[in-house]
């Protein structure tokens, strides 16, 4: 589901085509009059985009993220408008089962159906800044970052309220929460967020991996006075962010390992990680050398982010000054990483309670890679 090269025309799908507000895929949503959107005028694309109803006035589908883009305002819209307008025009006809535009937008490549309802354009909090608002704006609107962070009801809906950024699961990995709620073991400031998501690598937190990583890709692009905004807004959800940062939690060594198995992590630990991550204590190698100890996902209530990184690696780094890491899946076996998981857990969470059931879970995360 990533990555599209930009420029790519095809995937399975249909059309696949690179916006200044994100990938869109689609059957046809070039310019193209028979098959394609080139008759639509802006009222009609617009009342799609905001309303869900097609051009032809009939089809009005309920579960369409129509609902997160009617919080774009008519600026953007009409950028986005005359964006595809511009456009070559492809001639190809929708296939059967295609979903028909605007149905089938994927805005920054999350691909999700249900997006949170709300009505209206984001209203502007008047004893906020201009920069919070903005913030507000394109966290809600075209950034959609609630689409994995905030946990769903059962009808597939994003839960609101306290639950806003609460936390999501998205291809088998944890969103983490972004809201007060967040696990990480010092609270996100502006400038940690601005530079995660603008490079997505914050020396604090360490890096963005997974389905985060081509939320970054794209963030990257943006001018860097919204990336700022947005910063200011999610560090505004946080509010023990506001206050000083509190230091971090001193990540002692253990003086005893308590049981075999940490020891045997402890020694996995040394063999294969700690040459890339030795939490300041060594030479960075090359790219990025992020400290285990500030890592949300080793504080997260499942281990699967974890384990996931072990076992895969990391491939794609969201910016390329970030570097990759190495898969384990084939030299450590699944005792080895429960082991290894354990003893990171102990040394790095020490106020955290030990990951039950380690063995079933690398045993489950190993069998589901997912498309990362
Ligand atoms: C496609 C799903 C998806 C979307 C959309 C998304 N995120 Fe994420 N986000 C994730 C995942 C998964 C992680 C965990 C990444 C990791 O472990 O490296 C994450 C991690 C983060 C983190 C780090 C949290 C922590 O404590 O480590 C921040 C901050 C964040 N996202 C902000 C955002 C913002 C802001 C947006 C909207 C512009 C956004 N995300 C959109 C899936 C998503
Ligand atoms: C060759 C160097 C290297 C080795 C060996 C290595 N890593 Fe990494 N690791 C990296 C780099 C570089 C990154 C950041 C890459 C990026 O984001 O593009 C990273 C990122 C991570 C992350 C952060 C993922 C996230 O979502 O926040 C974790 C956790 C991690 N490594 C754990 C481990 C463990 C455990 C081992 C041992 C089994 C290990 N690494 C071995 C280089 C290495």
């Amino acid at each position: 589901m990533c990555h599209t090269a930009p420029g790519g025309v095809t995937n399975a799908g249909g059309l696949a085509m690179q916006t200044p507000f994100g990938t869109l895929y689609s059957s046809n949503i070039t310019p193209d009059p028979a098959t394609g959107i080139g008759s639509w005028s802006y009222p009609a694309f617009e009342r799609a985009m905001r309303d869900g109803i097609s051009r032809d006035g009939k089809n009005l589908y309920p579960a369409f993220p129509y609902t997160a883009f009617r919080n774009i305002n008519d600026a953007d819209m009409q950028a986005l408008y005359a964006y595809l307008m511009s456009q070559t025009p492809v001639s190809q006809p929708a296939k059967a089962n295609d979903m028909q535009f605007p149905f089938n937008m994927r805005p920054l490549m999350a691909g999700w159906n249900a997006m949170f309802l709300r009505k209206g354009e984001i209203k502007p909090q008047a004893e906020r800044s201009d920069q919070w608002n903005r913030g507000a704006y394109l966290v809600n609107g075209l950034g959609h970052c609630a689409a994995c962070h905030s946990p769903r009801n059962v009808m597939g809906a994003e839960k609101g309220g306290t639950s806003f950024l609460a936390g999501g699961t998205v291809d088998g990995w944890d969103a983490p929460a972004l809201n007060g709620l967040s696990k990480s073991p010092t609270p996100w400031t502006e400038d940690q967020l601005f530079n995660y998501l603008s490079s997505g690598y914050s020396d604090a937190h360490g890096v963005a991996t997974g389905p985060m990583g081509p939320v970054v890709s794209e963030l990257a692009k943006l001018p860097k006075a919204d990336v700022r905004a947005m910063a200011v807004y999610l560090a505004s959800l946080d509010s023990s962010a506001q206050a000083q940062t509190a230091p971090v939690a001193e990540a002692v060594a253990q003086p005893s390992v308590a049981s075999v198995s940490l020891s045997n992590g402890q020694r996995v630990f040394e063999g294969s990680c700690q040459g890339c991550h030795a939490d300041g204590l060594g030479p960075t190698l090359f790219g990025v050398s992020p400290s285990l100890a500030t890592n949300t996902n080793v504080h997260s209530a499942q281990p699967d982010n974890l384990l996931k990184v072990i076992l895969q690696g990391i491939a794609m780094p969201a910016t390329p000054d970030l570097g990759y890491m190495p898969a384990f899946k084939d030299s450590l076996s699944n005792t080895q990483i429960s082991e290894l998981a354990a003893y990171l857990r102990n040394r790095f969470a020490p106020a955290e309670p030990a990951w039950q059931g380690l063995p079933q879970r690398v045993a489950h995360v190993r069998a589901n890679p997912g498309s990362h």
